[in-house]
């Protein structure tokens, strides 16, 4: 029987008070591991350590704003050593190309480039020494392509997924694996944003009625994705199941996206 153990492996992983990162950061425990979870609110971050707690698994928040060097460098530093990086952290910007504010169009960049950037340097900066490391972020279906809304969050995942391939191949000659994975709609706080901005745009008040509408519009297997798709997806990275895949964008998506 194929199975996944990370006991004994150290993960972090940031944005990991709730969504998509509060679930991957489960999902590792689960499977064994020990989890710093990272993340700028403290108060729903203990919710995620208390849960992984009664898993059995040792858990601890750290305050980490990922677009400050600094807090990632301390953030890397903490644990005894490090096996496993998880980069989920990430905002999203719902105004338009035409109606963004330069400083909103800056603080996306410098959370999801920016952060993504730092999450790079200093998990290789850690694990390149220990010669062993597995490093995992969030990009998203939305930085495959352009498109008629969301166009400042597609270009800053869209940058994601290229420096996953720089990272890569700085990180290939140390045995350490990174990868991306670019997650299609999961109903989570962000999607929630998101919505709003649809209500303003479209003046139908149905939140309802406008996923239902969107996702059957946007994926072709009709249904949305779960935090726990995407999880299982970082979980499988993370293990030695995936040792000799990098450098990859790996759609999970439920076919939106095609390459
Ligand atoms: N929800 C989706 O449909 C979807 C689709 C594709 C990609 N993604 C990506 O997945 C990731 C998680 O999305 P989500 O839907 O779970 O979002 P979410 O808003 O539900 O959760 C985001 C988490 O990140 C934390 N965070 C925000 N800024 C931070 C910072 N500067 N430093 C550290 N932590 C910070 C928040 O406190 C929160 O806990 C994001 O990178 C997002 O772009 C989401």
């Amino acid at each position: 029987m194929i199975s996944i153990d990370l006991t004994d492996k150290q993960a972090i992983v940031t944005g990991a008070g709730k969504g998509i990162g509060r679930q991957v950061a489960i999902t590792l425990a689960e499977a064994g591991a020990d989890i710093i979870v990272a993340d700028i609110d403290k108060t729903i971050s203990n919710k995620t350590v208390q849960t992984i707690k009664k898993i059995g698994r040792k858990a601890e928040f750290k305050y980490c704003d990922i677009s400050k060097l600094s807090d990632v460098q301390d953030l890397v530093n903490y644990p005894s050593k490090l096996d496993i990086f998880v980069n989920v952290a990430g905002i999203v910007l719902t105004t338009g190309l035409l109606d963004s504010s330069i400083d909103d169009i800056k603080r996306l960049f410098d959370v999801n480039i920016i952060g993504t950037s730092n999450a790079y340097r200093c998990a290789l900066e850690r694990m390149i020494p220990q010669k062993y490391g597995k490093i995992v972020t969030m990009s998203s279906s939305a930085g495959r392509e352009g498109g008629p809304i969301h166009a400042f969050y597609r270009a800053s995942k869209a940058a994601v997924i290229n420096l996953n391939q720089s990272a890569a191949m700085t990180a290939a000659p140390h045995n350490i694996n990174v990868n991306t994975i670019c997650p299609g709609i999961i109903y989570t706080d962000m999607w929630k944003d998101i919505l709003e901005g649809f209500v303003e745009e479209t003046g139908n008040p149905d939140k309802k009625q406008l996923w239902d509408d969107y996702v059957k519009k946007s994926i072709p297997m009709g249904k949305a994705q779960t935090v726990e798709d995407i999880a299982n997806g970082v979980l499988f990275l993370c293990s030695s199941l995936a040792d000799s895949i990098t450098a990859q964008a790996i759609n999970i998506c439920g076919g939106m996206c095609q390459n």
